[in-house]
């Protein structure tokens, strides 16, 4: 009788256990997917940051070079923009510059995704990426 009981006692404490370490991976994976939270309003995922600098060096580096030191458009590495800011440089991404070869990029990307970009540049991490 008593053997049967403390059988029990133990199942319950398996399930109990299971449950929890089931609950702790469930946790974990939610947190690796959670969005990366933009300075500015807004979020992106790290898939979507990953395509955006991707974009960055094969779009964007075809004018302003693929280190972003300059090509036919200007530099844009943060000494670009000492005097500018992250509002000035997303509403040239989305409206482009008429007039000139910057085009307007607002139908590709969100005003998200240009803030973002405008975030990062001004981070200067490109950067890291150049290496
Ligand atoms: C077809 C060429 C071309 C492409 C592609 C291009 N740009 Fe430009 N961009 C230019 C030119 C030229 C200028 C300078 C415009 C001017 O004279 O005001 C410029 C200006 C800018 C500026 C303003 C810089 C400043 O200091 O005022 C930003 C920011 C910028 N581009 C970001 C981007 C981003 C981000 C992308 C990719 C999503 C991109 N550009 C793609 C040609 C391009």
């Amino acid at each position: 009788m008593s053997n049967s009981v403390s059988r029990k006692k133990i199942a319950i404490q398996l399930t109990l256990a299971i449950t929890l370490i089931v609950l702790a991976v469930i946790a974990k994976r939610a947190i690796a997917n959670e969005p990366v939270q933009s300075v500015s309003q807004g979020s992106i995922t790290q898939e979507r940051a990953a395509e955006l600098t991707h974009m960055l060096r094969h779009d964007c580096g075809s004018c302003h070079g693929m280190t972003l030191k300059g090509g036919l458009g200007p530099s844009l590495l943060p000494e670009q923009f000492k005097d500018k800011n992250s509002e000035y440089i997303t509403l040239t991404i989305l409206h482009g510059r008429s007039g000139t070869a910057m085009p307007p990029w607002k139908t590709i990307i969100s005003e998200d995704d240009a803030r973002w970009i405008a975030e990062f540049l001004l981070s200067g991490r490109i950067k890291e990426f150049n290496k």
